[in-house]
Order: C-alpha cells, then structure tokens, then sequence
C-alpha cells in the first residue's frame, strides 16, 4: 500500500463539520430551482427512474471515490491525479477548469436571488406589496415582465447589449459575501454552513407544510407525481437525469476531492458519502413537494377568486419557476411578502456554500500546486471570476448563461469528465487502493464489488450517454453547429468550444512545474505483469472500437448493421473480461498489470458503452415523442401515491441505516475495541 503523506494540512474541525460542507455544497440551486422544473419537464416521477439509478449505483459510489482520492493524497483534485500518475493530472485540472466556468454563473443566479430577497423586504414594510404580485393570468404576464424586463431588461437573442447596474451591483455584494466565507480557510467555512445548511433546511420544511396543508395542493402534486413513462425512451430525459444528479452532487469538477482532503486522517468515508447523498436526494424531493404543492394551492386560490389560472399556465417556464412561477404563486396566498422572504433566503442560504465550495476547490487547486498564498490568489480569483460574470448581466446574458449552463451540466462537460476519472482511476491506477483506504477508516465496508462499478459498471453507462448525446447533437433538426443554409449557430459553437478548450488549457497546465512532488514510490518499483494477454485484449477493444466507429458513422447516416453490433459486443466483452483478469491476478503488492491490459480495459469498456447506445438509438429512432409536460390529470393517481411511498420508505430506511452504522461503530470504538486504522 502506498504511502500515506503525513503531512501536516488543514482539517475540519468536527465530523460533522465535514459532513454539513459537503451537503452545503451538494445542496444548492440545483435543488430548489432546478430539480423540480427538469422533473416537470421531463416526464414528472417517471424522471425520478433515471435521477435515482443515477443518484445511487453511480453518484454515491463516485461521491466515495472521490472522498477516498481526496482524503488518500490530502490533495486538490489536479495534485490529486498528478499523485495516481503524472500523466493524469490533466483530468483534475479539466474538472477545476470547468469548475471555474460555473462559477462565473452561478453568483449570477444567487444575485438575483439576493435582489429579490430585498424586493420581499421592502413588501414587508410596505404592508405586502410585492413588484411582481398581480392578479390572474395578466398577473403571470405581470410577473413575467417584471422578471425579464423590469429587473433583467432581458433581450431576445445572443447580442449582449448594456450592463444591468441592479445585478451588477448584487453580484458583486455576491462575490464578496463568498470571499468572506472562505478567506479564512476551512475553520470559518465549518462555521459557516452550520447556518448556512441548517436554516435552509428548516425553512423548505416550513415551505413545505405550508405549502401541502393548503387547499388545493394536492392538485398541483399531481403534476410532480404523476409519472408520463413515455419520457423514459428519449435521451434527453436520461442526459438530463445522469447530469442533474452529478451537477446536485457537485461530482467531477474536483470539489468533494478537496473538501476531503481536509477531513482527518481518521474520518469515515462510506457512510459519510451515503449520508450526503441521500441528504441531497431527500432536498431535492421535498423542493419538488414544496413548489408544487403551492402551484397547486395558487391555481385553487385563483379560480376561488374567479380568476383561474392553472398549474401550466405558469409552471412553463423552465427556469423562470423560481423567479416568476413560485413568486406569482406565493402572490396569490395570505402572508404573501413572508413567504417569498423566506424562499428567497432559503435559495440565497442554501446557494452561497455551494458557490463557495467550488471558489475554494478552484483555489485549492492551484495553491496546492504552486504554493502561492491563498491570501493572493483568491482575491485575484475574485476579481477574475465577477469580472467575467458580467456577460451574463448584460441584456443578452441570461441567454447564454442558459446555453453555458446547459453545456456544463450537461454530458458534454460534467458527464464526460465524470467518465474519464472512473476510467482512468478504475483501469490506470489502483481503486482497489481507494477501497481499503476507505473500508480502512468507515463504519461499513465496500466489497469488490465497488472495483467493477468504478470500472466498468459507471463508464458503461456514462459512456453510452456520451455517445447518444453525441449522436443526437449530430443528427439533430436544424444542425447542431451550423443550421441548414449555412450559418453557424453561435451558441452552440461557443458551448463547444469552451468544452474544446478546457481540456486543452488543462493539458497545457499539467505542464508546469508543481511545487508539490508525490512519492509513486510504491508504483515505481513493481513489476510488469501478463504482457501477453494484455497485447490480445488490446487487439480486440481496439478492432471493436472501430467497429464502433463504422456502426456510428452508419447510425448518423440512418442505417444500421445489426451483425457488425452483435461482433462489436462480443469482442469488446471478451478484451474486458480479460483485461479485468490480468488486473485482478497481477495488480498486487509487488506487480502490477502489463499497460496493455489497462489500455485494453479502458477501451473495452467505452466500447461497451457504445454497443448500448447504439442499441438505445437503433430503439428509440422510430419514435419521435413530443415534450410533454408531466401528463395533466389533476387527481394523484394510484401510481404515484406508490412513488410517493415508495420514496419516502427509501430515504427513511437509508438515513436509519446509516445512523445505524455510525452509532453501532462508536458504541465498538467505546467498548475499547481497536478502530480499524491502517492495514
Ligand atoms: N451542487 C450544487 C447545486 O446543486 C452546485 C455545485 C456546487 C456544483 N459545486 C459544484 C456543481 C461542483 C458541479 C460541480 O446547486
């Protein structure tokens, strides 16, 4: 086993003090604002299929790996990487890169959610008198433009056009509010999201009774809980679902790798990860309660008043839930200034630690690699980072944060990065490393089991949501980056590019020299192994990969070759059952695994992913399904009070089992057993 760095770094001051930043930075904007339109958008609770294998066989086990890497080499994610394989660090720096992209939009929204936190005040002390709050559907349009005009002054199309001083000014208050969280290092910060996780919580659960025993909120449920299964054969609702649970967990972009490298050498893993997890899930559910449950009482409300307006009627507008949707709604019930101030602090609360956790991942990152002070560093990063926001307070600005976002988010930018560090880690390095330093320190164990879902299991599934996202990018009506007569699509080739020039820049920074060294002794000194049948399963996931190639090619065209599928998968299975034999037999203390094994792994693997996603492209081209929004019945049916059990027993039982863990593990430390350290 490699060596541990002893070395002397910042720690948490309490377990739970690790736990809460890492729930403050999982739980976020993503929660409130954006779960609950994607799952309306995309199927109602037949989207939560999707986001739940995607929360749980992949986000938690990923939510370990990364906890392990961090708390393993007490290192930011590129450090991180470097010390697996000095090749490698680029992938951490991709994430960190990327990263830094969504922080330079993801003030923007808490900027608005700060102003409109003002606006609530002030109608508190005006005796109610909200700027959006109007009645019946001219009220909707009210809200609306109060949104988009009066507060944006949003333009149509992709001109930026001049700054909005308002945002400008709150953006800035943004930043500096972030610079004051983690100026002082991980100390303050476990503070600080004692309030900033805790109170938000509170106030969704408050939002939420609210909300439910209100009359009429029954019906809005209906739009959140009954399922339209219909959406599960289209690949936007898987992409969406893979890349709302990784953006939720804030997997990928090297924050739960840092926030780990500051637990202490003594801190539990495993459980530590399910308990996150299921806290974001269990957020995210009751958002989606809270929201719709007041739709529902507003629609109610309105037709009482002889103005009816339905849950449609206003729920249509994707991201403008948060700031046109549920202020209207809010609008329409008693105590109306209350309760948007309490949404809009509940937003600000629960979005500032996640801003803040990627400035610090960000930061960490080059501190650790270049030793600079973080005194300097962040505020420059500070600077850098609202200097650049900018664009998106410009006229045009929501337009492209949208478009960004959706790239980030995305399986172009998050789901692709997410693949490459389970495949490089699974094949390249040594997870089965990660899994006994892990099991070494938590209250319950990870089998082998955990090896072949980083390995294989993980990378076959996020793969093929690459490869169809990719083909539905390429086939898609209109053209993806340049439209039928010619003209490119600005938009999209921007989103493309900075996808393009992420890894470049991050390739290019792996160049430099670190001020950090890590010690590889361990891997440096072992033996080459199983050369032989390395160099046949390289053979074979290579052949198999341009097989896939070929079937691709064909897929964009509108053919297929169902024969040329059938050898593609049997090739590429057999280069991995091979390949995960060489490394299963020769990955040891002294040996390791011929490269051509890992290779062969690795490309085995994403061949596999391809195989499934031309099997769910060849299933699905027939069906050209309309965007339904969430089916429109306005009773609960059957199925979704089962779905509604159903996922209260599941987060129930999780959070019992892990405080099971955890008190029957502390109830062992204290009948004096040994703590089971260091193999
Ligand atoms: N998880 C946060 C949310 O749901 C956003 C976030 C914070 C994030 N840190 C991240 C997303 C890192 C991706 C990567 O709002």
């Amino acid at each position: 086993m490699a060596n541990l760095l002893e070395e002397q770094r910042e720690t948490w001051n309490t377990r739970s003090g690790f736990i809460l930043a890492a729930i403050g930075s999982a739980v976020g904007l993503g929660n409130l604002w954006k779960f609950p339109y994607m799952l309306y958008d995309n199927g109602g609770a037949a989207f939560l299929i999707p986001y739940i294998i995607a929360m749980f066989l992949v986000g938690i086990p990923m939510l370990i790996l990364e906890f392990s890497m961090g708390h393993f080499t007490q290192r930011a994610a590129p450090d991180a990487f470097a010390h697996a394989h000095k090749r490698l660090e680029f992938v951490g720096w991709w994430g960190t890169i990327l990263g830094f992209v969504i922080v330079t939009f993801y003030p923007v929204i808490l900027a608005y959610c700060f102003s409109f936190l003002l606006y609530s005040v002030e109608g508190i002390f005006n005796g109610g008198q909200l700027p959006w709050a109007g009645k019946g559907l001219e009220g909707v349009q009210q809200a609306k433009d109060f949104f988009y005009k009066d507060y944006l002054g949003h333009s149509e199309g992709y001109s930026l056009g001049s700054l909005r001083l308002e945002v400008v000014l709150m953006l800035t208050i943004t930043w500096a509010a972030m610079y004051l969280c983690i100026f002082k290092g991980v100390k303050l910060v476990d503070k600080i999201v004692r309030f900033t996780v805790l109170l938000p919580w509170l106030m969704l659960v408050v939002l939420a009774v609210n909300g439910l025993m209100l009359p009429g909120s029954i019906k809005g449920l209906a739009y959140y809980l009954n399922p339209d299964w219909s959406q599960l054969a289209k690949a936007t609702t898987w992409q969406y679902a893979f890349g709302q649970a990784f953006f939720s967990l804030s997997l990928a972009f090297g924050v739960m790798i840092t926030y780990a490298s500051f637990l202490h050498r003594k801190g539990d893993i495993n459980n530590n990860a399910a308990v996150i997890g299921l806290a974001d899930f269990a957020t995210s559910f009751l958002a989606g309660l809270a929201i719709f449950a007041t739709l529902g009482a507003m629609s109610y409300a309105t037709a009482a008043a002889g103005n009816p307006v339905s849950v449609q009627e206003v729920a249509s507008g994707g991201p403008g839930l948060a700031f046109v949707a549920f202020p209207y709604a809010l609008a329409q019930l008693p105590g109306s200034a209350w309760w948007s101030f309490i949404f809009f602090f509940t937003l600000v609360t629960l979005g500032i630690d996640s801003a803040f956790s990627i400035t610090e991942s960000v930061l960490a990152g080059i501190v650790d690699k270049t030793g600079w002070r973080r005194s300097i560093v962040l505020p420059i990063m500070s600077f850098v980072g609202l200097s650049i926001g900018l664009v998106y307070v410009t006229r045009g600005g929501l337009n492209w944060l949208g478009n960004v976002a959706s790239f980030i988010d995305g399986t172009w930018g998050i789901g692709f990065v997410g693949l490459l560090e389970c495949v490089v880690l699974g094949w390249f390095w040594r997870v089965d490393w990660l899994r006994k330093h892990a099991n070494s320190r938590s209250e319950w164990k990870l089998g082998i089991w955990w090896d072949y879902l980083i390995r294989i299991f993980i990378p076959v599934i996020l793969g093929s949501l690459v490869v169809w996202s990719f083909y539905d990018d390429l086939t898609r009506q209109g053209g993806f980056l340049k439209n039928a007569s010619g003209n490119w699509i600005l938009p999209n080739c921007v989103g493309i590019s900075i996808m393009f020039f992420a890894p470049v820049a991050a390739i290019l920074l792996s160049f430099v020299k670190s001020f950090y060294q890590p010690d590889r002794s361990a891997q440096n000194t072992q033996l080459a192994k199983g050369q032989n049948g390395g160099v046949v399963a390289f053979v074979l996931s290579v052949v198999s990969a341009v097989m896939l190639l070929i079937l691709f090619r064909l897929a964009v065209l509108g053919r297929e070759m169902k024969i040329l599928l059938w050898i593609l998968l049997v090739l590429a299975a057999v280069s991995v059952v091979l390949s995960s034999y060489l490394l299963q037999r020769y990955n040891t203390a002294t040996t390791r695994a011929s490269w051509f094994a890992r290779w062969a792994g690795m490309i085995g693997t994403l061949d596999l992913g391809g195989f499934l996603a031309l099997c769910l492209i060849y299933f699905t081209k027939q069906k050209q399904l309309p965007k339904t929004a969430a089916s429109g019945a306005d009773e609960l049916t059957a199925t979704a009070y089962v779905i509604l059990t159903v996922i209260i027993l599941l987060i129930v039982s999780g959070f019992g089992w892990c405080f099971y863990r955890a008190l029957s593990s502390a109830k062992r430390r204290d009948e004096g057993m040994q703590y089971p350290d260091e193999e």
